[in-house]
């Protein structure tokens, strides 16, 4: 496989320990063989997710000391805005605290009692906000966005044929936004292309309805457009970036991934929309010229927004993770192919074939994978899942374990070593076992459920 090669060097370093086995099985213990409840200090490489884990540049570090401390009017704003219409092209921004709070005020503003989002594919807080103000959703990916083993380079498309059935049936008036995610992440951070974005924007004219963009992976889908759509293979990033937020009305983002810092943002031309949501801001967020993130963090997300359109920064992390599926798929580990962004993604439905899907196999597989290695990924399957309306159980169209890969944090012989374990593992895959909830929050349940063994 053709080694990545990083055009940065790293400067500033955090000590990792990798503790005993033994304090491995305690700590899963306590922690109820759920990732999300592990400390740190227990956790050697920690491939949980790219949120507000991605390595921040010299240049990030450097704009915080110049933040400008102000409840109102502060100068980094400004500077924040800039950024957010040079490279997004939105000359209105709202900024949030997080991306899950743009999801709150979007659905506060426009979700009803028997509203439809037809989306590509859902994220766990995104479905959550719809269904918390009332709403529904439907996933509308083309089958091959559902074949684990593909080679299709965009899984991330939205079904045309159906989006324009799903409208005709509800009825453009009870679907107050069609949503596309860049870089679909439940399935494996696969991109859409940018043709299938025209198309959606077709049909959203012809019936009149919004387009949302989720933008958190937004710079990545821009990258694997370069490479893998015809169209755009010279093209620069900041015009594949351009040429998507465009076609969008609204464009939301979680910071904490778009730009290597924290916070979010909503943002668009559009006037009418601005007022709508503008008021939502001061009530859930704070004030517009803050709303909820740290001026430090407004000036690192700045920069970090510009870095984007640098393809050698946003091409290292899916370069590493290129390397780290196809070595995994060369050691016959059944992997979600082809490699997209955000991280590798192993099948845990086939390496735990012996486990139900009612015994959480990627559950059981993350758990596994931390006890022999110090490793911590995270659940994707039917854990991460919510119940349906009437409490029943529902499963995960994949069940996956997300090895995250946050930009510029992992050198390549701790790649190596991850290459290593996960291979051990699957050949000695018999040896893991079911796990059952015995703590269940209603809401968003993966975060901080508790599990154990059957
Ligand atoms: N949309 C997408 C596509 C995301 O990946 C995330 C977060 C959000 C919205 C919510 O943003 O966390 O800032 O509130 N994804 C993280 C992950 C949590 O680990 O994949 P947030």
């Amino acid at each position: 496989e053709e080694i990545p090669l990083e055009l940065h060097k790293v400067r500033v370093v955090q000590k990792l320990h990798l503790v005993p086995i033994e304090r491995r099985l305690e700590a899963l213990q306590e922690g109820g063989f759920n990732t999300f409840r592990l400390n740190t200090k227990d956790v050697f490489l920690d491939m949980l997710t790219d949120s507000g884990t991605n390595a921040m540049s010299d240049n990030q570090m450097a704009a915080m000391m110049q933040a400008d401390d102000a409840y109102a009017g502060s100068q980094s704003f400004y500077r924040l805005q800039k950024a957010v219409e040079e490279v997004l092209g939105k000359k209105y921004y709202l900024p949030v605290h997080q991306g899950r709070a743009a999801e709150n005020i979007l659905s506060k503003a426009y979700i009803k009692q028997g509203s439809l989002v037809p989306m590509n594919y859902h994220f766990t807080t995104t479905l959550a906000h719809i269904t918390e103000c009332g709403g529904r959703i439907v996933e509308l990916l083309y089958d091959e966005g559902y074949v684990m083993n593909s080679d299709h380079p965009f899984k991330g498309n939205m079904n045309i044929e159906k989006l324009e059935e799903n409208i005709k049936r509800h009825g453009a008036k009870n679907i107050p936004f069609i949503r596309m995610e860049a870089s679909t992440n439940l399935i494996g951070g696969q991109p859409f292309s940018i043709q299938n974005l025209r198309d959606v924007r077709a049909i959203a004219d012809k019936y009149n309805i919004r387009l949302v963009l989720d933008a958190s992976l937004l710079g990545e889908n821009a990258y694997l457009v370069k490479l893998r759509e015809k169209e755009f293979n010279d093209s620069s990033m900041e015009t594949i970036i351009k040429t998507m937020t465009d076609m969008a009305d609204i464009v939301y983002f979680s910071a904490r991934k778009l730009s290597s810092s924290r916070g979010g943002g909503i943002c668009t031309n559009n006037e009418a929309i601005y007022k709508e949501l503008e008021a939502l801001v001061p009530l859930y967020e704070g004030f517009l010229t803050y709303g909820g993130i740290s001026v430090r963090e407004i000036e690192s997300m700045a920069v970090g927004l510009y870095e984007t359109l640098d393809e050698t920064m946003i091409c290292q992390s899916p370069e590493f993770i290129r390397y780290l599926v196809n070595e995994l798929d060369k050691n016959g580990v059944p992997m979600l192919k082809p490699a997209g962004v955000l991280g590798a993604h192993l099948d845990a439905m086939d390496i735990c074939s012996h486990i139900p899907q009612t015994q959480y196999p990627a559950g059981a597989l993350a758990a596994a994978l931390f006890l022999i290695s110090g490793i911590r990924g995270m659940e994707r399957g039917s854990v991460s899942n919510q119940r349906d309306e009437y409490g029943n159980e529902t499963y995960a169209d994949m069940e996956l374990v997300r090895l995250a890969v946050p930009r510029r944090v992992f050198t390549l012989s701790q790649i190596k070593y991850v290459i290593d374990r996960v291979s051990w593992l699957n050949q000695n895959r018999t040896l893991i076992g079911g796990l059952k909830f015995v703590y269940e929050p209603p809401v968003l349940r993966f975060f901080m459920g508790g599990l154990e063994p059957v």
